[in-house]
Order: structure tokens, then C-alpha cells, then sequence
């Protein structure tokens, strides 16, 4: 029996790449995309897949409904979707604090809540996060992804420690920069939601927008998503999974400064990456 995992975010970047990296080493991959077109696109590629949007319950109710009709055994969930919310914590409107929480927090929980009880039944499975290098330590212009992705840490390290002796097993995978559409995808959302009129960092914002718009790799060390279907397989296939799996030079570099630099030094240095 192949071993199942279920994916979100499917459509692009590492969702997409991890998809077709699994199913090439004989997984049976449930991709899903929020988007119709992105589904069709999916099938057309050889997977498996239906729509799921973590925003909503309901569309996690359909796809749990879905895995069941197609399956008695979810060995593993991939919690990946997510974006990023720029703009300077002073000026993030309320909607775009719940809606970056939405997807990024609240739906990745909502749906690992639906696939525990299954798991436990199992008696094993495999949760794996896609947090960030962001949440472990911060940047400016990044405070509500921040925040979202330490609310992400703190849930993880709890669920590793309730799931003791369940047989299910919890990884958070922390990239770095890695190559996808998450700067061009956060660009609309950017220019939607911040009010750059009226804000003090209006020249700062000018710059971020350029960056946004940028196609390839702006930051340096950037690596392709094989790097996170390298640490996702280990996350998988290991009988001994890590709590977490750094990705990038970057996350190395800032997962150890973090715990040995002082914060005054620590905060010059991530005001200038
Ligand atoms: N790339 C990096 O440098 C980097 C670094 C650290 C962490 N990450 C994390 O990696 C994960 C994947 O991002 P990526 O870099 O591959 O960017 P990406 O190419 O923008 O992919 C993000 C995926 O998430 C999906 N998504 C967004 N909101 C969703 C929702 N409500 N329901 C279901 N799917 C939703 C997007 O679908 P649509 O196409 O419909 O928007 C897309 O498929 C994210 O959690 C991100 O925070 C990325």
C-alpha cells in the first residue's frame, strides 16, 4: 500500500513541487489548490486533487469527506498553504491581522483537529508544518506573518507534547528564502490592505513594493523548494522525525544566533537582512 499525505497549497512553489516529489517516490498525494483552475491544473499533472480552502470549515469538512471516500488511511498532512502579509505592525488594519491568522494559524489547526482523530484510530501519522525562518526570529515589515508563524511554534510544541504515545509525530520545517510565488502573491494583498498614504514608513514601502515586484530571488542564499521536500521526506520517512528541520543557510545562521547573541545585538543584525 503506498503510504497517503495530504497537501495544501498546492498550486504553486513548495506545495507544488512536494506534490510531484512524493508522488514520483510512490506516495499517493491528495494535492489541493483553493482555486478551480488550479485543481484542473493539478489532475492534468497526475495527481489526485480537489479544492480546499483552510479559510473556511466548511471546505475542510469537504475534503476530510473526500479522503474518506477515497481512502481508509491518511498517513500523513503537509499543513503548507499560507502567504505573507507585509507592512509595518503600526499599520496592519484589523481584517488583514484576522485574515493572515485565518490561513496561516487557524486553518492549518482546524485541519490537523480533523485529521488527529483519524491518526489516533491509526495509531501513527505524521503532521508536518511549513513555518519560517520568521518564526524564529523577526524582521520589519513582517511583524503579522511574524506573529502568525510563532503562534504557529507555540501549537506545534504543545500538539508534540499532547501526542505523546498517540503514534502521531510533529515536524515544523523552517525555510528561509526559497524560490515561489510568495512575494508576487503578497503583493496584491500588500497594496489592498496598507494604507501607504499615511503611513511614516511611506519611502520604506516604496522600496518593499519593488522588491515585491521583482521576479527570481531577491534575498541572497535563496535555495529551489527541492531543499524543503528533502527535509519534508526525512520529516516522513524517518522512524526518529525532528521538531523541526532548518532549510537555508539563513535559518542556521539565525537559529543558533538567536540563542547565544544578546537581543539588542541580535535586533541590529535583523534590521539589516
Ligand atoms: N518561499 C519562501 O521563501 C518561504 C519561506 C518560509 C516559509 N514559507 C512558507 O511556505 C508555505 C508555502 O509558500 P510558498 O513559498 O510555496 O508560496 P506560494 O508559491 O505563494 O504558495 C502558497 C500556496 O498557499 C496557498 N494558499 C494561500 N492561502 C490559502 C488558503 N486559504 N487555502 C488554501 N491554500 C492557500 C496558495 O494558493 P493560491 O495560489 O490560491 O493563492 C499557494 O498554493 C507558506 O506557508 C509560507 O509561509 C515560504
Amino acid at each position: 500500500m503506498p503510504k497517503t499525505i495530504l497537501i495544501t497549497g498546492c498550486s504553486s512553489g513548495i506545495g507544488l513541487h512536494c506534490a510531484l516529489g512524493l508522488k514520483k517516490r510512490g506516495y499517493r498525494v491528495f494535492a489541493t489548490a483553493r482555486k478551480k483552475k488550479d485543481v484542473q491544473m493539478l489532475s492534468k499533472r497526475g495527481l489526485e486533487s480537489f479544492q480546499l480552502d483552510v479559510d473556511y470549515t466548511s471546505s475542510i469538512r469537504n475534503a476530510m469527506k473526500e479522503i474518506q471516500k477515497r481512502t481508509k488511511r491518511l498517513d500523513a498532512l503537509f499543513n503548507n498553504a499560507g502567504y505573507s502579509q507585509v507592512g509595518a505592525v503600526e499599520d496592519i488594519p484589523r481584517d488583514a491581522m484576522r485574515a493572515q491568522f485565518e490561513t496561516n494559524v487557524f486553518g492549518a489547526l482546524e485541519l490537523a483537529n480533523a485529521v488527529i482523530p483519524l491518526m489516533r484510530k491509526q495509531k501513527s501519522g505524521r503532521i508536518i508544518w511549513n513555518s519560517s525562518i520568521l518564526g524564529l526570529v523577526a524582521m520589519p515589515m513582517r511583524g503579522i506573518y511574524n506573529a502568525s508563524k510563532f503562534a504557529m511554534e507555540g501549537l506545534v510544541d504543545t500538539l508534540r507534547l499532547e501526542l505523546e504515545g498517540s503514534g502521531i509525530q510533529v515536524s515544523l520545517i523552517e525555510p528561509g528564502p526559497v524560490r515561489s510565488k510568495v512575494r508576487k502573491n503578497a503583493l496584491p494583498i500588500f497594496r489592498r490592505t496598507i494604507d501607504k498614504k499615511n503611513s511614516v514608513y511611506q519611502q520604506t514601502y516604496r522600496e518593499l513594493e519593488e522588491k515585491l515586484k521583482e521576479e527570481g530571488p531577491v534575498a541572497p542564499f535563496t535555495l529551489g523548494p527541492e531543499a524543503v521536500l528533502k527535509k519534508l521526506i526525512h520529516a516522513l520517512e524517518s522512524p526518529n522525525p525532528k521538531a523541526r528541520y532548518y532549510v537555508t543557510f539563513p535559518t542556521y545562521l539565525f537559529g543558533f544566533l538567536r540563542k547565544v547573541l544578546p537581543i539588542r545585538v541580535l535586533d541590529f543584525l535583523l534590521k539589516r537582512v
